[in-house]
């Protein structure tokens, strides 16, 4: 349950809005190279954009979740320092664009994402590169449940909605790996939706109750599935997570990391504590968010913004001044 608001409340609650200036740069600085069958670049102008930006936002943030080692990514690295250094200590996640493969072969749903809990509150899972993931909106709360076949999960979750298991419409990262689990989707009689890329804006979608997809379902990135939970806490939804490591070199570096790979993580397991924020802004059109699109001397951005403390979810539609952005 959101709490209630306090119209007094600190600063500190438009940091979220503050963060959207970081996601809109990063948006507006992919898109050059949207279809243009370089991802890194892409990724590259994204990160660039998405640091200069940061630097200037009034909180001491570190990166939980960034763009790997500090040797490999020379920006946004885990444990680098972001912010101002004044403000509130956060932990933040980064995905300057979450699908880079979409953005390079100018695909829709690619989006730059961020998401800040309180310090020393998100999930550091990023020594195992999968997990699996199960989310739902807040009618799988004591219903699903990673430890029952996906067939029982569509049944119960239908049955609290009041639902046609064949009305019930399962959101999939379309990979070989899900094969059998797509047999199971269909051999239970509902619907999925296979997604080329993306798995937050999928589990997002799950826990919004004005879409068509019930479930998200299926194995994607760790730092993708701590990023949905901050999402989802906002959204009062259900998610669950549990680590999949590639093979024994990864399952040891999980360990020594300290993580259980047997644990089904829930949403506090993923983020504690109520006080998560994540921002989004489409790169590409998506069912989310639109893509940023040039209107004559103004560029137009789209973004969400959901906060856990209040349960709302902003949509954010800007118009920068093109000239400033050449
Ligand atoms: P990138 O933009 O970093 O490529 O991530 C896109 C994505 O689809 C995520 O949303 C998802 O969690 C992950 O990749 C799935 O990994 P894989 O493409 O290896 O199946």
């Amino acid at each position: 349950m959101p709490e209630r608001v306090d119209l007094m409340a600190e600063p500190d609650r438009n940091l979220a809005l503050e963060l959207v200036r970081a996601t809109e740069a990063a948006a507006i600085r992919a898109v050059p190279f949207i279809g243009k069958g370089d991802k890194l670049a892409a990724d590259g102008a994204a990160v660039d954009a998405m640091r200069a930006f940061l630097a200037t936002v009034h909180f001491a943030g570190v990166v939980v979740i960034g763009e790997g080692e500090k040797d490999k990514a020379p920006m946004l690295f885990n444990g680098e320092h972001v912010g101002n250094g004044d403000g509130p200590q956060a932990d933040i996640a980064v995905d300057p664009i979450d699908g880079t493969t979409m953005t390079a072969q100018g695909r829709q749903n690619a989006l730059s994402m961020i998401a800040v809990s309180d310090r020393h509150t998100m999930l550091d899972a990023s020594s195992v590169f999968y997990m699996e993931k199960l989310v739902t909106d807040s009618h799988g709360i004591g219903v699903c449940s990673l430890e029952q076949s996906i067939g029982d999960n569509i049944r119960e979750l239908a049955k609290a909605k009041r639902k046609d298991v064949g009305d019930m419409v399962i959101a999939v990262l379309d990979r070989p790996r899900h094969q059998e689990l797509i047999e199971e989707i269909r051999a239970a009689g509902a619907g999925t939706r296979l997604l080329l890329d993306g798995d937050v804006a999928g589990g997002i979608n799950a826990a919004r109750y004005e879409t068509r997809i019930d479930i998200c379902v299926g194995t994607g990135g760790s730092p993708e599935g701590v990023v949905t939970a901050c999402a989802i806490k906002a959204l009062g939804g259900f998610i669950q997570g549990r680590l999949a490591p590639k093979d024994d070199a990864e399952r040891a570096r999980g360990e020594a990391a300290g993580l259980d790979l047997e644990r089904i993580y829930d949403a506090d397991g993923l983020v504690s504590g109520n006080n998560t924020m994540f921002v989004a802004t489409g790169v590409t059109d998506g069912g989310l968010v639109e893509g940023v699109r040039r209107k004559g001397p103004i560029i137009r951005t789209e973004s969400i913004v959901l906060r856990s403390r209040s349960g709302t979810l902003r949509r954010i539609v800007s118009d920068h001044v093109a000239e400033r952005w050449l």
